[in-house]
């Protein structure tokens, strides 16, 4: 098994650390706000309330707009219309509530390398903190730095995802965890001896047992600890979600107008499939890309799905936090987001089976680059990432 690697007092920087739900885990809920600071802005807001009122009317015909599902939206913060855009409470199986020993058991698995055959790669060594949970490759580098025929995606806000995977062949983040250590092109384990070494490692049966009393170590309880872990690897506090919540200064002018061409049906039309406050549409769709060209191209969805419109037909992942995961697309084609925007700007490269939804935008200069300027702004503050000690 791989050497020992002790971690104590290690902690990398990062956009995306880890929130827990209230009065759980450790340290402090960075990813989010107490609700008292929060109710003393809104009594400090008050008295403002009545200008801002004057503001809107005045203000609001240039405002307003007209976005990808038809509701007329007011660019100001914290205006009711903007609700859609709030992230609620991330959702939790019944069967694996997060508890803090399950997310604490979670974090060691997930950045523990001796989960790998050859002791020397965790689900961290793609999913990387440094990289917005990701490794900042075009496509991943597997089992002995293996070539993988995709990009890897960010793990940040999987937990809002009802469907996992480019293809979408997997459901859960519990369904998902086995995969990589078993797949002899990633982690390549022999999960009879991981499971054999789990129990045998004292450490490792004291927080199984303290996060799930009375099961085994198996499957079942290996994959709901790292669940739960993904389950804190939230972005809830990018300068779009202060702004959504009220907060006038957490957008400058030329990010909101970003924010209006990726809503606006007419400019960037993003939002039809990035919706909502994960920015996914959690639907599949064929971008274009310049590798639908290759003579035996990755099929994507349609894999799983045999129908004719999933054929080259990729999840879409969430915007957020993309500032910090480049490349960008499945096969790591847009190595920027100005290159991402340019792509979209063009209606895609190849047509067959391509979207509906892909169109030329003719975007000038200036709303390309407020576009990129509002996906900066989903960017989280900085926070330290813990890493975790490993248990003998
Ligand atoms: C060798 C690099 C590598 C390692 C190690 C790895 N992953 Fe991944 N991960 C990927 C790639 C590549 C994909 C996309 C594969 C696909 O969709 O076909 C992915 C997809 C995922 C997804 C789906 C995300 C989404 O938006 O659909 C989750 C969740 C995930 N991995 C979690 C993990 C966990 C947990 C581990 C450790 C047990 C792990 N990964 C180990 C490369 C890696
Ligand atoms: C037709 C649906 C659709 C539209 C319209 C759309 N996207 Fe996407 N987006 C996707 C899909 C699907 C992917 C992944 C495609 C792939 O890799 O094959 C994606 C990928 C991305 C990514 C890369 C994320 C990553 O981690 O690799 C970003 C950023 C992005 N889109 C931003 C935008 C912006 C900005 C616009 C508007 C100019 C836009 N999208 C319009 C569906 C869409």
């Amino acid at each position: 098994m791989a050497a020992d690697r002790s971690n104590e007092n290690n902690s990398i920087s990062a956009r995306v650390g880890t929130s827990y739900p209230p009065g759980q885990g450790e340290g402090s809920p960075e990813g989010r706000r107490p609700l008292r600071s929060l109710l003393i802005r809104g009594a400090i807001a008050a008295p403002l309330v009545l200008g801002a009122a004057i503001a809107f009317a005045t203000k609001s015909a240039e405002r307003m707009v007209y976005d990808t599902d038809g509701e007329a939206i007011t660019l100001e913060a914290g205006h009711p219309s903007l609700a859609k855009w709030r992230l609620p409470d991330v959702p939790m199986p019944e069967n694996n509530v997060s508890t803090p020993e399950r997310v604490e058991l979670g974090k060691k698995l997930f950045f523990d390398p001796r989960l790998s055959r050859d002791g020397n790669m965790s689900c961290a060594s793609c999913h990387s903190p440094m990289f917005g949970w990701s490794d900042a490759l075009p496509t991943g580098r597997g089992f002995r730095s293996e070539l993988l025929g995709r990009a890897t995606p960010t793990v940040v806000n999987t937990a809002y995802n009802p469907i996992q995977m480019w293809d979408g062949r997997k459901a859960t983040l519990e369904e998902q965890a086995m995969g990589p250590m078993e797949a002899s092109s990633e982690m390549n384990m022999d999960l009879a001896r991981l499971f054999k070494w789990l129990n045998d490692t004292p450490g490792y049966k004291a927080a199984f047992q303290r996060a799930y009393p009375g099961e085994a170590i198996d499957h079942r309880t290996l994959s709901k600890a790292i669940a739960a872990y993904e389950r804190t690897i939230i972005s809830n506090n990018s300068p779009f979600d202060r702004w959504v919540a009220g907060d006038h200064n957490a957008l400058n002018a030329r990010q909101v107008r970003g924010f209006e061409v990726f809503i606006d049906p007419k400019k960037g039309n993003c939002s039809v499939c990035h919706s909502g406050a994960n920015f996914t549409d959690n639907g599949f769709h064929n971008l274009g890309l310049p590798s639908w060209g290759d003579p035996n191209p990755d099929m994507g969805r349609f894999a799983q799905k045999p129908l004719p419109k999933m054929k080259g037909a990729f999840k879409t992942p969430t915007v957020r936090e993309a500032a910090a995961t480049a490349p960008y697309f499945h096969d790591g084609s847009a190595a920027t987001l100005e290159q991402l925007v340019d792509h979209y700007n063009r209606g895609g490269v190849v047509t067959t089976n391509l979207s509906p939804n892909m169109k030329k935008l003719d975007l000038s200069a200036e709303e390309k680059a407020a576009l990129v300027e509002f996906m900066k702004a989903l960017s989280s503050p900085q926070t330290a990432v813990e890493l975790p000690t490993l248990p003998n």
